[in-house]
């Protein structure tokens, strides 16, 4: 859907009563304690923070944007009637007419309101909050980073977090293999910095599209402007000539410096893993030259813990079903992704058939990072995790339905991963396959559920259901 700005889209949610607003809260760990709160109430209201301590009102800060169902579907357009299942079936059909609509150059920029220059940048005149108790700075981590590939021009935008360091300095965490960080070691390579312009607010689908993990080539603007049916307004940045947002809230410019040129410290900071498997390292260093900001700018803050991420449309699930899709895995009918953790429900035609989408699973580049697949039969909801444990309690023969793959692509913050491999760089780790289909083989002969037919339960619903609904 779209939304010519974050703050249109505050202003939407709060009508829809799906926002609070709360005044007077601190950065340091009020924010984030107030935010992980919200987000464990049924409801997970928006927050949006306001007169911030230490801070003019009007600087704000908004977190829970998108975790709850309704804001979710609401900035995805999808149907609010439909169940998760359905919901992330409606979205899988609709990536299917993905067709990229290019950002075109703003007329107008709210973003430059106020521009800072290099000795006039000061980033502590925004809220930088420390999310977490354990947490070794002060963090933006819902920001929209565009960098460009020196050899092809490719435009990418990406989503990592930024500790801060000083008045123009901060260090990022980008994941290996992340296009951020190849472009960057790109420019390294040629022993220069790479220029970066980090939006720090701005409309929803941007940041959908940054942290998409999109294939290398396909432009997170035009997926973007697809998402919202409308292309996003870009304008050029002062200090790198980027594209970026031009209604971002505050964008920051900068180089990202090789690591030659002097590393700090980045972390600890409480990871999407629910842990610290990172750690503190070193980091290299971007220096901040220019700063752009509205004059009440609102910075998006996504910190993660448990339960932050209750989104079945961002959710990796989607992009593993497309996957086993594009793979020709037939009758695959649902697939939840989280923690690490892929259930895949599938219609079995052939022998070999689980095992086979449970490998796709893992040879893909949506299902990476996991622990376990779980390959359930087309009458399990992978949603309903009641469901789910029925099959493996009953479905499941630990003996000869189990498999472990070794040597999997993993990754540094992996909290299960010994200190020993990560200091060896050795960051592959262990896969469980639970196969806990029926055997397909002998499946005519597996015992029939007492579950009543469909029929049957359609007839009783005709008859009974609106009774049983009056009760
Ligand atoms: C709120 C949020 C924060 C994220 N933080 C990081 C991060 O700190 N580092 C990172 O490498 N990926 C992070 N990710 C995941 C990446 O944004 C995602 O994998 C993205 O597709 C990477 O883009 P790229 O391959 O174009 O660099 C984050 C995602 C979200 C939604």
């Amino acid at each position: 859907m779209k939304f010519e700005d974050l703050r249109e889209f505050v202003r939407v949610i709060e009508e829809k009563g799906e926002l609070k607003r709360i005044e007077g809260a601190d950065c340091e760990l009020e924010i984030g304690a107030i935010t992980e709160l919200a987000a464990s109430l049924k409801e997970c209201p928006a927050v949006l923070f306001d007169s911030i301590k230490g801070f003019p009102k009007g600087y704000r800060v908004l977190t829970n944007f998108m975790n709850n169902r309704v804001r979710e579907r609401f900035i995805f357009g999808v149907p609010m009637e439909l169940g998760d299942r359905e919901a992330m079936y409606y979205w899988k059909e609709k990536m299917k007419e993905f067709n990229p609509i290019a950002p075109v150059e703003a007329g107008a920029a709210p973003v430059k309101a106020n521009v800072l220059i290099n000795g006039e940048v000061d980033l502590f005149r925004i809220p930088w909050p420390r999310w977490h108790e354990r947490d070794g700075g002060k963090y933006m981590c819902a920001t929209s980073v565009v960098t460009k590939d020196p050899d092809t021009g490719y435009v990418n935008v990406g989503s990592y977090r930024f500790m801060l360091v000083n008045k123009n300095t901060v260090v990022v965490h980008i994941g290996s293999g992340h296009h951020g960080d190849v472009i960057r070691k790109r420019y390294w390579s040629k022993g220069e910095a790479c220029p970066a312009a980090v939006s720090l607010g701005q409309e929803p689908a941007v940041l959908v599209a940054a942290s998409a993990n999109l294939p290398w080539g396909i432009s997170e603007y035009g997926y973007a402007g697809w998402v919202r049916q409308c292309p996003v307004q870009v304008t050029k940045g002062e200090y790198t000539g980027l594209p970026v947002p031009a209604t971002a809230e505050v964008v920051l410019e900068g180089d990202m410096l090789p690591p030659e040129e002097g590393m700090e410290i980045e972390g600890p900071f409480g990871e999407f893993s629910g842990y610290y498997g990172g750690g503190a390292r070193p980091a290299p260093k971007m220096i901040i030259k220019s700063m752009l900001l509205r004059s009440d700018p609102i910075v998006l803050g996504v910190p993660p813990f448990l339960g932050a991420s209750r989104g079945v449309l961002t959710s990796r699930g989607i992009s593993v079903w497309n996957e086993l899709a594009t793979l020709g895995i037939p009758n695959v009918v649902g697939v939840n992704y989280s923690w690490g953790m892929a259930i895949i429900s599938i219609k079995q035609a052939y022998p070999g058939h689980a095992m086979r989408a449970a490998h796709a699973v893992l040879g893909g580049t949506a299902g990476y990072h996991g622990r376990f697949v779980i390959v359930v039969d087309d009458d399990i909801d992978p949603f309903n995790l009641e469901e789910v444990f029925w099959a493996l309690a009953t479905r499941c023969d630990p003996e000869t339905s189990l498999d472990v793959c070794r040597r999997i692509w993993s990754y540094k913050i992996d909290p299960r991963l010994p200190p020993d491999k990560k200091d060896a760089g050795n960051l592959t780790g262990s896969v469980a396959i639970i196969d806990a289909c029926r055997p397909y083989h002998w499946m005519d002969k597996f015992p029939p559920t007492t579950k009543i037919s469909e029929e049957l339960f359609k007839k009783t619903e005709k008859e009974w259901g609106e009774m049983l609904r009056r009760g």
